[in-house]
């Protein structure tokens, strides 16, 4: 265990893009596919997180997995672009072509790039104000991720992260899961036609995403300071924030 105390595995869904195109199979289907999962929430969860990284001062941000685009469109909505740079990063060549079509009217300020959230060479180090990473966590290494984003981040760069959490009332998780572990598989092989890893990695991955607080403690082990957390829907979701430290030596 190299994370904290934790417990969860680093890789919560022990997803592997390059073993796997997953998310490039079910790309057309992916918006289709959180609205099922969901229940339509996760728009509220992506909302919510949306305002958390417009309302932060940033001239240039990262947004680690962007997949479709679905946060970026809704910061950009929120927050405009005028002035601004946003990285919009992804390592599904078709998740991120839905996503440029979905933002070519903010092409000259959204650039959208093929890149591993664990390792982004192309990034400088300390090149970016805020970085955001949604849903996307628990389908990387973490430890890697977050250390990543530490490494671009500016001195008192923001990072804003959406992810799977856990209801702090034990019996109320555990009655959640075991109705994911249920609908899950039911939903998604309806919307994928089929296709039953599309919803294996999900799952797993918010089995075996850490707590809140959990998540919070590695965030801190990593380096990041003035970590908080807000739990959405119970907790189904959490949304941590945190920065880097305001002066370092290059990690
Ligand atoms: C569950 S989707 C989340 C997409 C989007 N952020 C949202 O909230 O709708 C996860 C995304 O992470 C991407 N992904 C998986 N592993 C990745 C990695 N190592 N680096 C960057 N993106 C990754 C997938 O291609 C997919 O588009």
């Amino acid at each position: 265990m190299t994370i904290g105390e934790s417990s969860a595995p680093e890789n919560a869904a022990e997803f592997e893009w390059k073993a796997d195109d997953i998310f490039g199979r079910i790309a057309t289907r992916y918006d289709r596919l959180c609205d099922a999962f969901s229940f339509g929430i996760h728009r509220l969860w992506k909302q919510k997180v949306a305002r958390r990284i417009a309302s932060e001062r940033w001239d240039v941000l990262l947004d680690g997995a962007t997949g479709t685009g679905d946060i970026i469109l809704r910061v950009v909505a929120q927050a405009g672009v005028e002035g601004r740079t946003i990285l919009a990063s992804d390592v599904s060549a078709k998740m991120l072509a839905i996503a440029e079509k979905r933002l070519h009217r903010h092409s000259s300020a959204v650039a959208l790039k093929l890149l591993d959230a664990e390792c982004m060479p192309s990034v400088p180090t300390h090149s970016v104000d805020a970085y955001s990473i949604s849903l996307g966590l628990k389908i990387c290494n973490r430890r890697l991720a977050l250390q990543e984003a530490l490494r671009v981040l500016k001195p008192g760069g923001r990072i804003i992260i959406l992810e799977a959490s856990n209801i702090p009332w034990t019996v109320l998780h555990r009655m959640y899961l075991a109705y994911m572990s249920v609908c899950m598989p039911v939903i998604g092989w309806l919307a994928t036609g089929g296709d039953a890893s599309a919803y294996k990695y999900l799952l797993q991955g918010i089995r075996e995403f850490p707590t809140a607080e959990g998540l919070a403690e590695e965030m801190e082990n990593i380096g990041f300071e003035d970590v908080v957390f807000e739990r959405l829907s119970l907790g189904i979701v959490a949304i941590h924030s945190g920065r880097s430290p305001s002066s370092r030596h290059n990690v």
